[in-house]
């Protein structure tokens, strides 16, 4: 059996493909519709030695007994030599034996012989039947000396010395081959007799063990038997369709994989072949018979549909030399698929998960994207990394690279398989868009494929794929090299400032890893250095650097970079750490120091109390106006967060060295929004202006609302329900009960409560365009990846990697269409613009409460 698979022609790491090598070898391949067997034949190519001496045994008792059934007759106007009707058969065997008590008995002895072919129905039409059917030994059919006269009194003599243990074993063989017969039967023959005989056997498989006995009932009616003489026979092949399900009742098969050979081999009780069917997929590996004479029961698909599709047991492990791969569970499908359940993965190793993506689950839905498909795109680069991934599909479609000599069978494998690693790359890129294209390794692989494509006349019909990829790639090379040397500041408050960009619509701009930014790094004395690095600049680079500007004359093991917060605060960043100046608090600053000496470091004044910012009378503002501003303005800013970066921000960024500079700046701006109500309203010394303001906050929660920007409506609400906000209670006794009412319903709305169940429930309700609230989607994520290994004995936890690709989808679903808001009457529209884009804030609390104390101190009772 090896040698199929050593010998086989195709290798670079894709490898065998089962084929025939030597006529005594070769695998023979059924047919891909699920045959009928025919309890008539044999099951067996030639009797095994000890049937065929049972036979002679059996046969020349019965040829000397005078009164001997075995006769020649003429049937149809045809001699048939020494046969006999299948009623005096059973008679002489009852007869002749006192273990035999029953004439079933008796028929299930001569039916183990007729399944061996030692016996057989003379025109091989019926299995053996207590019936007046006529029946003869193999030998007498091929006639010849063996068969002829009288047996010798030697025979006679050595024959009755064999015919005990004869019996007793023909006796034990009787009840298997009577159960075999029922089920090589069409379900219409099969008595209600012979279905309780195999609904007992059916109790007895484990693979069963699961299944209510009213499905084992309806099983025993639709099961096949079916046996293979030939070790190395093919029961199916990797890539067919689905046809049937297996149990192994005796021998053993081999689970034989294209580029790996032979990954397991199932034993006596083991089951095969539902993936294909539960998943409406091709078969995910090639069956070989690793032995002669195994036996099978089937299940067609079509009955597999009607009565186990949905009951089929929860969890399927696929293994490969002894250890799981690839761990699928049945889950509810989607509406309008015709079954309730299919196979989802649970868990796998990356190349299987890979492997089983490219064999099932790609190249015949058209359209959609297959879930799984989607998971794996949108988090692989948390368990293989682009480079990997790259790696393995060259490998897979190069597979052909040393043939010299394909059938064309081969060819067919190898065409397939090619274009479904184009579509795989058109999914990866529709999937995460410019981050594939961000890859060196990526695109030189689009490359190549193209290339190979353009070359390869069977690939005609991809070439309109690759053609499309290659021009989305090229927009985006164009876009980076207008927008090359992108120049950041960050200014004291605010959100980093485009100072240069190529781009046509500056307010779109994505901050990338090779941009440009420019901060300050402060040391303990306040004193302070402005630099100039590119986003992905390490904290330990920006550490040398500073230090060195700054000369603290210390070695970098003695320094640490570091946030000081506003409230004093401190928070070191590790060296490997990126895009450090955006992950900055609000009014956070950054500080080098050494080491000892962190408890020196002070906030500066201005942290406390920013003074920059636009001046404006808030007043006379429309709100409409702030609200439609606030959301193009949060639009931008959310339209430019990848969703790579919600992984990198859950995982640590230093684990991937990628920036989440745009996943940053939209967070900031959350927390100035909500700060910037707080510090309006605690530094308006003006009672009456201070209700003005309430009343103005309120109506904008309410139009941001109906913009769908949820996250600055959350922003401004949590600003309104802070606690030096919500303790100015002269100014709340005069708000108008409607706008406390109205107020009361926003609280609601953003109650934390079961989970956010009320924001959950009032945004699954919503159509895109939308600004989700952001932080709510980021706890999210970093619950499944607190709550979840990443790894389980050695396999991805695939299970974790969807409930973030989950999430992720999220804000593919918010964005899904482009924002088209109706202006409100501009009436100062640069004005707001830039006032929106720059708030001055205080995010120091203790401040705030202090400033609130100010304005309204609490009365004494
Ligand atoms: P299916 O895809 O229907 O047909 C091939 C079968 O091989 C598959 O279902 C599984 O039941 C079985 N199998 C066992 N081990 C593996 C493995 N490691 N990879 C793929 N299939 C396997």
């Amino acid at each position: 059996m090896n040698d199929i698979f050593t010998n086989c022609k195709l290798k670079n790491g894709f490898g065998p493909s089962v084929q025939a090598t030597a006529a005594a070898t070769s695998p023979t391949k059924r047919p891909l519709s699920p045959d009928h067997p025919n309890p008539a034949l044999p099951i067996t190519e030639t009797p095994s030695p000890a049937m065929n001496r049972m036979g002679w045994a059996l046969r020349t008792l019965l040829v000397a007994d005078n009164s001997s059934c075995l006769k020649d007759r003429k049937v149809s106007g045809k001699l048939i030599r020494k046969c006999a009707p299948g009623t005096e058969l059973v008679d002489w065997l009852v007869n002749l034996s006192p273990i035999v008590h029953t004439r079933a008995q008796a028929a299930g002895m001569w039916q183990a012989l007729l399944e061996e072919g030692v016996l057989a129905h003379v025109n091989k039409e019926q299995p053996f039947k207590d019936k007046c059917f006529l029946y003869r030994f193999r030998i007498d059919e091929e006639g010849g000396t063996a068969a002829a006269g009288v047996p010798q009194a030697e025979d006679l003599g050595a024959a009755n010395e064999h015919i005990r243990e004869a019996l007793s074993a023909l006796f034990q063989r009787g009840p298997d081959a009577t159960l075999r017969m029922i089920l090589r039967k069409p379900s219409h023959e099969r008595t209600s007799e012979e279905l309780e005989l195999v609904f007992e056997e059916l109790v007895h498989i484990a693979a069963l063990s699961h299944l209510s006995t009213s499905i084992k009932r309806e099983l025993s009616s639709i099961f096949v038997f079916e046996a293979h003489a030939q070790a190395g026979t093919i029961l199916f092949n990797q890539g067919d369709e689905g046809r049937s399900w297996y149990i192994l009742l005796k021998g053993s098969v081999d689970v034989v994989i294209h580029g790996k050979g032979t990954v397991a081999t199932l034993k006596t009780g083991d089951d095969f072949g539902k993936l294909a069917l539960i998943n409406d997929a091709p078969r995910a590996a090639t069956i070989v018979l690793k032995e002669n004479n195994c036996h099978l029961l089937r299940v067609d698909k079509e009955h597999f549909n009607r009565i186990l599709r949905d009951v089929e047991a929860n969890t399927l492990r696929l293994q490969e030399h002894g250890k799981d791969v690839l761990v699928l569970e049945r889950v509810a499908k989607q509406r309008g698929q015709h079954s309730a359940f299919k196979y989802t993965v649970m868990s796998g190793t990356p190349a299987k998960m890979l492997e089983h993506l490219l064999e099932t689950r790609l190249g015949q839905s058209v359209g959609g994207m297959d879930p799984f498909l989607d998971d794996f795109l949108l988090t692989h680069i948390v368990f293989m990394p682009v480079v990997q991934l790259v790696d393995e599909l060259a490998n897979y479609f190069h597979c052909d690279a040393h043939e010299d000599a394909q059938t064309p069978e081969d060819r067919e494998y190898i065409i397939n398989f090619k274009k479904r690693v184009i579509q795989f790359m058109q999914k990866w890129v529709m999937a995460v868009r410019h981050a594939a294209f961000e890859e060196p390794s990526v695109c030189d692989f689009i490359e190549d494929l193209a290339a190979e494509v353009e070359a390869d006349p069977d690939l005609n019909e991809e070439t309109s794929i690759v053609h499309n990829v290659l021009t989305q790639m090229a927009r985006y090379q164009e876009d980076r090299n207008q927008n090359a040397g992108q120049k950041w500041k960050l200014p004291p408050n605010g959100q980093p400032i485009c100072l240069f960009s190529g781009n046509a619509t500056p307010s779109k701009t994505v901050i990338r890893p090779d941009d440009d930014i420019i901060f300050r790094v402060y040391c303990a004395d306040h004193t302070y250095c402005t630099l100039r690095f590119p986003m992905h600049t390490t904290a330990e680079l920006i550490k040398a650097c500073a230090a060195d500007k700054l000369q603290l004359n210390r070695g970098p093991e003695d320094l640490v970079l570091v946030e000081v917060k506003s409230n004093g605060e401190r928070s070191v960043f590790k060296d490997n750490d990126v895009s450090i100046p955006t992950g900055l608090s609000l009014n956070g600053r950054l500080f080098v120091s050494v080491k000892d000496h962190l408890d020196a470091l002070t906030q500066l004044q201005e942290q406390e109390c920013p003074t920059e910012g636009v001046d404006i009378d808030l007043e006379i503002l429309s709100t409409k106006e702030l609200a439609y501003h606030i959301t193009l303005f949060e639009w931008d800013l959310f339209w430019a967060v990848h969703e790579y970066e919600l992984l990198y921000h859950t995982f640590g960024r230093h684990h991937f060295g990628k920036i989440t500079a745009n996943l940053d700046v939209f967070l900031r701006r959350f927390n100035e929004v909500q700060y910037w109500i707080v510090t309006e309203l605690v530094s308006t010394p003006s009672l009456s202006k201070r209700v003005g303001l309430v009343r103005k906050f309120i109506k904008l929660a309410a139009y941001c609302k109906e913009y769908q920007n949820l996250n600055a409506f959350f922003a401004v609400v949590m600003g309104l329900s802070n606690m030096a906000v919500s303790r100015l209670q002269q100014t709340w006794e005069k708000i108008p009960s409607k706008f406390r009412k109205i107020f009361q319903e926003f609280e609601a709305l953003i109650d934390p409560s079961r989970n956010h169940r009320a924001y959950r429930v009032f945004v699954g309700k919503l159509q895109p365009p939308l600004i989700p609230f952001m932080p709510l989607l980021l706890k999210d994520m970093t619950f499944a990846h607190e709550g979840n290994k990443t790894s389980l004995d050695g396999l991805v936890n695939f299970e974790k990697m969807h409930m973030m690709a989950q999430t992720m989808r999220t804000i593919r679903f918010c964005r899904s269409r482009s924002l088209g808001l109706e202006p409100p009457s501009p009436k100062s529209e640069g004005e707001v613009r830039s006032y929106i884009s720059s708030f001055r804030v205080i995010d120091n609390q203790r401040v705030l409460t202090a400033m609130s104390q100010k304005v309204e101190p609490t009365r004494k009772l």
